[in-house]
């Protein structure tokens, strides 16, 4: 499974991409809006730092404005994919974009008939949004499977990429489903390697082996 960042925060990327592990990176209007920064100037400075897709968000309604907005987002940089709302306008700017082979992100996609319109309009990517409908008291997960099976009925290629996610569960019940992709939170990123039985493991070992007053040299 892909990992993209759910961000804004440049220097947190900076950071997290020394891991080698960062895939791609997910913005929307509020993230950007959290920046304080023009918009210009963070998704130019996030592409120059990650080669993977970096999704980028329309704020209009109507589709021909969407696609206008969307073909500026995409000349910002090459690796630019163009984030839409999972509406008929939406779906109409979308297939206009891939027609020109601009990838797209459907966004706020909250089911699987959603998710199956997304594909036929050629988004590259879709976002169900796990967080929020476990919000609404539903398991933000079923969609997931859901739409996994409905992909592969049809061998869709559009990427199923886990958004709105709020724990490490969600992030190992997408891998375990198979979403292509999760976007996550910079915070859940680094949690995701924290076990309590490797920090008590290590510190035993490493006790165990300064009583052999040994040194294994460090050049
Ligand atoms: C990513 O593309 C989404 O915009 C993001 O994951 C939404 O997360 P939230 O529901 O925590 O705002």
């Amino acid at each position: 499974m892909k990992i993209f960042l759910d961000s804004t925060d440049i220097d947190y990327i900076m950071r997290l991409r020394a891991t080698g592990m960062v895939d791609g990176i997910t913005t929307n209007p509020s993230l950007m809006a959290q920046s304080g920064k023009d918009f210009g100037e963070v998704l130019r400075g996030i592409c120059a730092l990650i080669e993977g897709p970096v999704s980028a968000e329309v704020v209009v309604t109507e589709s021909e404005e969407m696609y206008k907005q969307g073909r500026h987002l995409a000349d910002l940089a090459g690796n630019i994919v163009v984030k839409l709302p999972c509406t008929w306008e939406g779906m109409i700017a979308c297939r206009k974009l891939a027609n020109e082979n601009i990838k797209v992100n459907v966004t706020l996609c909250f089911s699987a008939n959603q998710a199956l319109l997304a594909a036929k309009a050629g988004a590259t990517f879709i976002s169900p949004f796990i967080g929020r409908i476990d919000d609404t008291g539903a398991d933000g997960m079923e969609l997931i499977e859901e739409i996994r099976a409905v992909y592969d009925n049809y061998d869709f290629e559009t990427e199923i990429l886990a958004a709105s996610i709020r724990n490490i569960d969600h992030v190992k019940n997408a891998a375990l489903i198979g979403a292509d992709v999760a976007t996550l939170p910079p915070k859940i990123f680094e949690e995701l390697i924290e076990h309590p039985l490797t920090d008590k493991g290590l510190e035993k070992f490493l006790q165990d082996w300064k009583a052999t007053g040994q040194k294994i040299p460090v050049p």
